[in-house]
């Protein structure tokens, strides 16, 4: 089996994680100097999210040389040592290509806006006309350069120029990166936007009911996508042990089977979006910032489509945080009364699914998210967003506006990791470049750490439990109770075994009643978030978030 199906993923936002040098910004010393942690937690590999130079339009996303890392950051030397380091524990490393744009500070898009006769001019999308299409941090994709009179594409900010990948030049220009990296022990790729390289090059219009700049199918799926990823496949991937997943906005289960089915040469996996846009109002005139209640039979309808859709074809990974997200505990649970129980049982119910789980830094010890000020936040999409909606085009009160960044703002998660009570959380010596959650009084590494009952611990053994048995690997995935308004209950089922996963999504006691041909007294429980199971018959009575995992072998 491919060692990337039973391995788990632990991804470090660098900036947040720990600072060694006392400037308030983590730094890869920093995550080199927490292996041993991480180590102990089980996990099998690191995600770290950009490392490369940058201006920091976009904390990283922005790269303006790819083969160097960013000074704040520390050294090449300090990234082969974090490597090395990494790999003396049996942790592999997995970096961030951000190849769908760059800085346009990068020497290549310094030279392409010099004029249009440039060698470097192709490298980017140059028209004289805008679409209409919008960027994903507001306002339109299109900015107007006087020297050359001309204006390019950037489905980010105006400094994320996006890269032509159909000039043959810019793929080799990547190919050669990444495998800068891979030579030097670089375990495998998270492919940031990657189901946006390949753009439909005529650029049509948007139907103009979607607002003035819309942000639609003709962002992502473009028609040379999957060619151009079975180049990579062939050029790079193919010619080392590595592992990938790519960020892919817009994939549904049918269209991720290009990506990763078993048959296709292109990546091993895909971040979807489909399950965390659950509560996101569709096609809002407000974007991402108009939020609803989950219904969770659609969440068990949506997970259990794509555990199914590729089982045996291709291969899911499994998240409900990152940096892009918000805290789980605060968007769908309780991040109060029930702050363990709700985290637990959240890591209960994706940990047990078929594919490969990502735990987010913070996740592992139930961080909440934060309640800031409007000035209080560094992140670049809430900046414009309140910008352009409430500022400028007056399109939401700032209450409403700041609800839904309460709930699903970035910032949410990128909040200094909290690693003891002691000032500044032991994130840093200096000032945090964000603020601190005032909650890492109470919610930190070093108090989980000294209680057997913490998140961490449930994490770990969720861990353990997936490198131990195949069963959580290979089993097939199905439903049990679909129309359940309060319980997820799934069953793995592998030949005769059988792991029975049973999750209460709420804080009011529920009684579940496990019918058809399960016997609750053929199984016995693997793990539990509660210390005592009650049960009556094949009725299980649920306490609040309770998330118990059965097994009949
Ligand atoms: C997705 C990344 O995860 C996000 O943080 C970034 O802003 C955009 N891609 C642009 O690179």
């Amino acid at each position: 089996m491919e060692w990337w199906k039973k391995s788990v993923v632990y991804q470090v936002y660098p900036r947040s994680f720990k600072d060694t040098d006392g400037d308030g910004i983590g730094d890869i010393k920093g995550v080199t100097e927490k292996l041993d942690y991480l180590k102990d937690l089980g996990i099998d590999v690191i995600w770290l999210s950009p490392v490369f130079e940058s201006p920091q339009d976009d904390n990283g996303y922005d790269i303006s040389d790819y083969r160097k890392i960013w000074s704040t950051f520390g050294t090449n030397e300090d990234m082969y040592e974090l490597i090395e380091e990494a790999h003396n524990r049996d942790i592999k490393i997995v970096m961030d290509l951000v190849a769908n744009h760059s800085s346009d500070e990068h020497d290549w898009f310094v030279e392409s806006k010099k004029s249009k006769d440039n060698p470097y001019r192709d490298y980017y999308f140059w028209r004289d006309e805008p679409n209409n299409w919008g960027s994903f941090f507001s306002g339109s994709a299109w900015e107007y350069d006087e020297n050359t009179e001309q204006y390019y594409l950037h489905l980010f900010t105006k400094k994320q120029p996006d890269l032509n990948w159909e000039n043959p030049k810019v793929r080799q220009e990547v190919w050669d990166l990444m495998k800068f990296w891979m030579d030097k022990g670089v375990d495998g790729w998270r492919l940031d936007v990657i189901s946006s390289i390949s753009k439909h090059t005529d650029f049509p219009d948007y139907d103009e009911k979607y607002g003035k700049y819309p942000i639609g199918d003709f962002h992502t799926n473009g028609p040379r996508l999957h060619e151009y990823l079975q180049e990579m496949n062939r050029e790079v991937l193919s010619k080392y042990d590595c592992m990938t997943v790519g960020e892919a906005p817009g994939s549904t289960p049918e269209n991720a089977l290009l990506f990763c089915g078993n048959d296709r040469n292109e990546l091993n996996m895909i971040f979807t979006f489909d399950h965390m846009s659950l509560d996101l109002v569709p096609n809002s005139h407000l974007g991402k910032w108009e939020v609803k209640d989950l219904d969770l039979i659609e969440l068990k309808d949506n997970l259990n489509t794509w555990q199914n859709g590729l089982h045996r074809k291709g291969w899911n990974s499994l998240y409900f945080e990152n940096h892009d997200q918000p805290r789980i505990v605060s968007r769908w649970g309780n991040d109060d009364k029930y702050r363990v129980e709700s985290a637990k049982m959240f890591a209960t119910i994706l940990h047990m699914m078929q594919g490969t789980p990502y735990i987010y830094q913070g996740e592992e010890i139930g961080m909440i998210n934060a309640k800031f000020e409007i000035e209080e936040y560094d992140d670049v999409e809430i900046r414009n967003a309140y910008k352009d909606l409430v500022l400028d085009r007056k399109m939401v009160e700032k209450d409403k506006f700041m609800e839904a960044v309460y709930r699903i703002g970035r910032d949410n998660a990128r909040t200094p990791m909290q690693w003891s009570s002691d000032d500044n959380a032991g994130f840093t010596t200096g000032k945090p470049w964000l603020k601190l959650n005032p909650s890492y009084k109470e919610i930190n590494v070093a108090s989980a750490l000294n209680d057997e009952n913490s998140v961490f611990y449930h994490y770990k053994e969720l861990i353990k439990i997936r490198h131990e048995d195949d069963v959580v690997t290979l089993a097939d995935f199905r439903l049990v109770d679909r129309e359940n308004k309060s319980v997820f209950a799934y069953e793995r089922r592998l030949d005769d075994k059988s792991i029975l996963v049973v999750a209460n999504f709420y804080e009011d006691d529920v009684d579940f009643e496990l019918a058809g041909e399960y016997r609750l007294d053929e199984y016995s429980v693997l793990l539990s978030n509660y210390k005592e199971f009650e049960k009556e018959g094949n009725k299980i009575k649920l306490k609040p978030f309770e998330a118990i995992v059965l097994k009949n072998y």
